[in-house]
């Protein structure tokens, strides 16, 4: 038997199918990704049956591939690792039922985890940081700001009110007629903009609240954008692009420096889809370095969804002997830190 823990990894929330395997939570043997944006881009945005329909096409030959290129076989894994929620309900099915039929077939240990704690964890898949830490987690369904004492600890500081960062991403990419997934489009052509030209508004709600909020910015975009029409006006789409995008980071970097400290930590983490926006990088390290504060996030091809990270999430879990019941279920609003099982 290995003496490495060996975790393969199941990840199939929204519209990436996905697994991975992982040695001791870090050694990445391989990590498959099927991407069903292709699929997904004529309508603009996920279709949930049709992600659901391409996850069972996909995840058998997703996972066989996953073990081929990590060079394992069934017998060599030590658990399997699968997010049961929060995502969309018939997706998350896909990959539970196939994680707990490895289970039970293969007597393995079944882990169950939320996709928040997954994304926060593909920053421990290569070096993984001191606890604790405040966590800026950013992705097309989530805005949280989490305080992380200790392993399996999380303390929500503060969430978005309505849109998620990625969604406003996606929505405004929508409206300027970019396609779909809107972040990665608005970031590029943000690089070649001046984010000074259009004064969009930035809201800091009350009292020093740690929440956001990002539909007053996209009405902002929307309006701007049906006035030049009216007015028969050209648009920059790269200013557009960057004063958008400036807005955004402005509000996320601020708050969550502010975060890091007042809980007193010397490092954040940037997690989720959004996390590879290189606006957001900069910004956030750039005003963290005054505070003597370090950012950390993972490489962009594990800040959106993947499964080495819900391998690596997994594994701490292992430690901890936190294993989930065959009965496990897909859990759509699953809270973080507050297991359903
Ligand atoms: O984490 P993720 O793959 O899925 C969710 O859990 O939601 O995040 C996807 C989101 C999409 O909204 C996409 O537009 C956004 O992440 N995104 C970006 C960038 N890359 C992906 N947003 C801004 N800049 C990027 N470079
Ligand atoms: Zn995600």
């Amino acid at each position: 038997m290995s003496a490495e823990t060996i975790i393969l990894g199941i990840e199939t929330s929204c519209d990436e199918t996905s697994a991975a395997v992982i040695a001791d939570g870090s050694r990445i043997m391989s990590s498959v990704i099927s991407s069903q944006v292709p699929v997904h881009q004529r309508f603009g945005g996920v279709v949930p049956e049709i992600a659901s329909r391409k996850h069972v096409e996909l995840i058998n030959s997703v996972i066989r591939q996953s073990l081929d290129e990590a060079g394992v076989t069934f017998k060599d894994l030590t658990a399997v690792a699968v997010t049961y929620g929060p995502g969309l309900v018939g997706a998350l099915l896909v990959g539970v039922s196939a994680a707990k039929a490895l289970a039970y077939t293969l007597d393995l240990p079944l882990i169950g985890l939320n996709h928040v704690e997954c994304h926060i964890y593909a920053n421990f898949l290569t070096r993984p940081p001191e606890l604790p830490v405040v966590c800026l987690v950013v992705s097309g369904g989530h805005t949280d700001l989490i305080f992380i004492q200790a392993h399996g600890s999380y303390e929500l500081i503060g969430r978005t009110r309505d849109d998620a960062a990625g969604e406003a991403f996606d929505k405004v990419a929508r409206v300027m007629g970019l396609g779909y997934p809107g972040g990665p489009l608005i970031d590029r052509l943000a690089a070649g903009g001046n984010p000074a030209a259009i004064d969009f508004p930035r809201a800091y709600l009350e009292n020093n609240s740690f929440d956001f909020s990002f539909s007053g910015l996209k009405s902002s975009v929307l309006n701007y954008l049906n006035k030049a029409k009216m007015r028969g006006e050209e648009i920059e789409q790269t200013d557009l692009a960057a004063s958008f995008q400036g807005a955004v980071v402005d509000v996320l970097s601020d708050k969550t420096v502010a975060a890091a400290v007042k809980y007193g930590v010397s490092t954040v983490l940037l997690a989720g889809g959004v996390a590879a926006n290189t606006g957001l990088r900069r910004e956030l390290t750039r005003r963290a370095q005054s505070f003597g504060i370090s950012v950390r996030y993972p490489e962009p091809v594990f800040c959106t969804d993947n499964a080495a990270m819900v391998a690596c999430a997994g594994y701490y879990r292992y430690l901890r002997r936190e294993f989930a019941p065959l009965t496990l279920n897909a859990v759509p609003g699953l809270k973080l830190g507050k297991d359903a099982y």
